[in-house]
């Protein structure tokens, strides 16, 4: 078995998978949303304390394993330094203690396989990640072979979410909060669509936040009825931007990964495009959509068959991380 452990945000996990089966034995999550309510968005120092208080406490139950593990997996990119930190402190005790290798895990691959969790890869694969941190289309075809299509110029989507969530002294994460308030409203704002004259794939959102901001100003509409427009043309940019990829790569596969993936506007807008370009659509249970350890650990079951390790010395966060771009 392997443990992996997931600190690179507002979620403190810890996974254990059979390597062989894949079958996760056990996965405890405890997510610090309701702290980070009040600031409309999650303060990294307080993130970093709350994780030191909750992973040990997770860790605790997960002691009867010990004997069984074969690696020590943490997520060590990209992410808050300070919260990715926590994980990889205790990944290093774990190492000294068991003296088991270690895994260094990247976190947007883990999203990936938030996809392939208790089951096999499917590859090649074309694969819309979209989080609080990032929006990219890449190109998936394994651990080590995974390209960018495209990326966002300024924010990410979910993080538009959180940002006119905040506007509206909604709370935090304005994901679930947005989607919900949605489904009261109608669409009566007209909003720019992002990107609209440029022929390159790319998603950029910071422009459609700034609409929105100047709309609340106005203060003529109701919550309901922003939240809705927003939303619809935050997916209908996702879809722009997505359609021009499928028509350039054509796909046999599509995935939709990150927190955002739990949507169910994008997820019906997808099931649509994927019957009109005939790919067939692939999302993560919905209880992997948001970070989870079970997700770093299945990376780490492929980096343990190719004995990627990485030693003590070595294994070191890094905020960020890029894909090589895809090639044209
Ligand atoms: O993957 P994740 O848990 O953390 C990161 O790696 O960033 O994604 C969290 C993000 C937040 O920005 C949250 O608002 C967004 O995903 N999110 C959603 C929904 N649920 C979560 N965005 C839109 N609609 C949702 N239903
Ligand atoms: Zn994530």
């Amino acid at each position: 078995m392997v443990l992996a452990i997931e600190s690179s945000c507002d979620d403190s996990s810890i996974a254990i998978m059979e390597i062989k089966s894949k079958k996760l034995i056990f996965h405890k999550k405890i997510s610090q949303e309701m702290e980070h309510s009040i600031y409309g968005g999650v303060v990294p120092e307080l993130a970093s304390r709350l994780h030191a208080k909750a992973l040990p406490n997770i860790l605790k139950e997960t002691k009867k394993f010990f004997p069984k593990l074969k690696a020590i997996a943490v997520t060590t990119s990209p992410g808050l330094s300070v919260t990715l930190q926590e994980g990889v402190i205790m990944a290093k005790a774990l190492n000294i203690a068991l003296k088991l290798p270690l895994i260094g895990v990247n976190h947007l691959i883990g999203h990936i396989y938030s996809l392939f969790i208790e089951k096999e890869e499917i590859k090649p694969m074309m694969v819309l990640l979209i989080s609080g941190g990032h929006t990219k289309i890449l190109n998936f075809n394994g651990i080590d072979k995974v390209c960018e299509i495209a990326t966002t110029l300024d924010d990410s989507f979910g993080e538009s979410f959180d940002k006119v969530a905040k506007m509206l002294n909604l709370g935090y994460p304005g994901g679930p909060i947005i989607e919900k308030l949605a489904k009261n409203g109608i669409n009566n704002i007209a909003l720019p669509l992002p990107l609209k004259n440029s022929s390159s794939i790319a998603f950029s959102y910071s422009g459609l936040k700034n609409a929105i901001r100047l709309i609340i100003e106005e203060n003529k509409y109701k919550k309901e009825d922003i939240a809705y427009s927003f939303q619809s043309k935050a997916i209908e940019h996702l879809i722009f931007m997505c359609k021009r990829a499928i028509k350039k790569y054509k796909p046999n596969n599509f995935g939709i990964v990150g927190g955002a993936s739990a949507n169910l506007v994008v997820r019906e807008e997808f099931n649509k495009l994927s019957k009109k370009y005939n790919f067939k659509l692939f999302y993560p249970k919905m209880e992997f959509t948001s970070d989870n350890a079970a997700m770093i650990a299945r990376v780490a079951i492929e980096m343990y068959n190719k004995r990627l390790f990485t030693n003590y010395k070595e294994l070191k966060v890094l905020p960020r991380v890029e894909f090589k771009k895809c090639k044209e």
